[in-house]
């Protein structure tokens, strides 16, 4: 099975973390990077971003509209402060309508130093842990076989 995943992670690096864990033959691309690439090419295709102000990247946002028709099976990764699954809902939701189907979410806690959390040392310091890097291998290869 083909698949890429398409990521932005700028804060601590946490969600590039994440998907640098586990290659098995995926490409990984930037979303800055992904230009004129074909998605269509790709059975499944993972758009991962660590979540700011409720929500995915933009970065993330713009791939989607401008490759939407190219998009077969969708499935999200993403990492936060909070771990709130309606972020993953709410993507999940925006690609429905667009008619792209969601085959799975992964989400994990991840290290944050926005705002005012700065000022106690951050949140979720060493997050992803081990843990995630395991629990988000278990899904990828209950994804990928
Ligand atoms: C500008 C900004 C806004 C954020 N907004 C939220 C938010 O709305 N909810 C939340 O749970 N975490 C929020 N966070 C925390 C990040 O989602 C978290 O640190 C994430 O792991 C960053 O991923 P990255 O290192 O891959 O960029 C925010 C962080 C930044 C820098």
């Amino acid at each position: 099975m083909k698949t890429a995943i398409i990521y932005h992670s700028f804060h601590h690096e946490n969600t590039e973390k994440l998907v640098q864990s586990f290659l098995d033959g995926i490409d990984i691309i930037p979303a800055k990077k992904v230009g004129d690439i074909n998605l269509a090419e790709y059975d499944l295709v993972g758009f991962a971003s660590g979540i700011y102000g409720g929500r995915f990247a933009a970065e993330i946002d713009e791939v989607i509209k401008q490759h939407s028709p190219e998009l077969k099976r969708v499935f999200l990764v993403y990492t936060s402060h909070s771990d709130n699954p309606k972020y993953g809902e709410k993507m999940k939701a925006m690609l429905q309508e667009l008619d792209i189907k969601v085959v799975g979410i992964f989400s994990c806690r991840g290290y944050n130093t926005f705002g005012p959390f700065k000022l106690v040392g951050g949140t979720n310091k060493d997050r992803p842990d081990e843990n995630d890097l395991r629990e988000y291998r278990e899904f990828m290869e209950g994804l990928v076989k």
